[in-house]
């Protein structure tokens, strides 16, 4: 028997990744770390307590545990590993809600029309399902409420790094633009006592009560405003755009820059929040979200020039690239002076 060519277990493995994509996100809708987070428990068990079918929860089970997400043991049972607690949804930080996301078979199939993308420039999800994808999760909110719960996830944990990176010291209000839950807003405000701010959105992604889970210290300075970036946003001295302009082609970026720049005070800033390509230390993941925002909402992941670009197209100037530590910076960006 020939032995297989070098790399090409390497190659098998990527090629059939989705399947472990597929298996975890399962094991993400089903609460599986939960259900294992007192201990060690049997197919049987489990399978009872998320109602599934025995001998599939074993096999699906077993197949990650090939993978160190859980411990198959002698007696039957399985356990979590230290890899799997990640899955979990009381840890700090955890994937539960992003492996979730790959549930909306919508989002799934998008994927699998990556090639159509390829060959015509053209966004997948709205090739193949007929709307972007805000108006998907605006009609299904089973869908839309995950994904804002994935994007609150990572939020907390970068919104701690970017309120402590900026010196927001010059300005009193701020507007978390297209915020979501408005995580980085509470912490920023958190962080900093003379500011006010508001969370910006359409009505389905901002939190359902306004200022339900806000701490009492930043509830009296905090509002929530809904509408869209593309027409008017609330005037601010400064604001976050985090994880906004990679969601968009070029055109719309410079339009919902121009929004901001009509109301922004003088003085004032857009702060951008979001990976960079170029960075070294994340190449493969921001070249990969790059991807994923082809196939999904539309957009891309861009350098530090092409954001300048952007910038400069909006009549606003790149003053400032903030590291915050984590993988996201912070691009600072004032009116024109010239
Ligand atoms: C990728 S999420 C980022 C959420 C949040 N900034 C964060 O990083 O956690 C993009 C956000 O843009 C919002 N959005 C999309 N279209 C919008 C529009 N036309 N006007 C205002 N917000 C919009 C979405 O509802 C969503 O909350």
């Amino acid at each position: 028997m020939s032995e297989d060519a070098p790399g090409r277990d390497e190659l098998r493995s990527m090629l059939v990744g989705y399947r472990i994509s597929a298996a975890l996100s399962v094991a993400a809708e089903l609460g599986l770390a939960d259900q294992l987070a007192g201990g060690p428990r049997t197919a049987a068990d489990l399978a009872t307590a998320v109602s599934a079918d025995p001998d599939v929860l074993h096999r699906l089970l077993r197949a990650l545990s090939t993978v160190g997400i859980f411990a198959a043991h002698a007696d039957g049972s399985f356990a979590l590993t230290p890899l799997g607690e990640g899955l979990r949804s009381d840890v700090a930080g955890s994937l539960r809600p992003l492996g979730r996301t790959l549930q909306d078979p919508a989002v799934w199939s998008a994927w699998g029309h990556l090639g159509h993308s390829v060959r015509t420039g053209a966004n997948a999800f709205e090739a193949l399902h007929g709307m972007e994808i805000w108006a998907h999760r605006q009609a299904h909110p089973e869908h839309n409420a995950i994904f804002n719960d994935n994007m609150a996830a990572h939020s907390a944990l970068v919104a701690d790094a970017v309120a402590n990176a900026v010196d927001f010291s010059t300005w009193s209000s701020v507007v978390d633009v297209g915020g979501g839950r408005g995580i980085l807003l509470e912490a920023v405000l958190g962080r900093h006592p003379h500011l006010t701010g508001v969370v910006f959105d359409r009505p389905h992604a901002l939190p359902l009560s306004p200022t339900a889970g806000v701490p009492a210290s930043v509830a009296s300075r905090w509002a929530t405003a809904s509408g869209s970036f593309f027409d008017a946003v609330p005037a601010a001295d400064a604001y976050l755009l985090k994880y906004i302009l990679h969601d968009w082609p070029d055109d719309r970026c410079v339009d919902i820059l121009r929004s901001c720049r009509r109301t922004l005070s003088r003085g004032g800033a857009v702060l951008v929040v979001e990976a960079l390509l170029g960075d070294p230390a994340y190449e493969i993941e921001t070249a990969f979200a790059d991807l994923n925002m082809l196939v999904l909402p539309g957009g891309r992941e861009r350098s530090e020039q092409e954001y300048a670009a952007l910038f400069g197209a909006a009549g606003l100037e790149l003053t400032a690239v903030i590291p915050t530590g984590t993988r996201m910076s912070v691009l600072e960006a004032r009116g024109q002076t010239a």
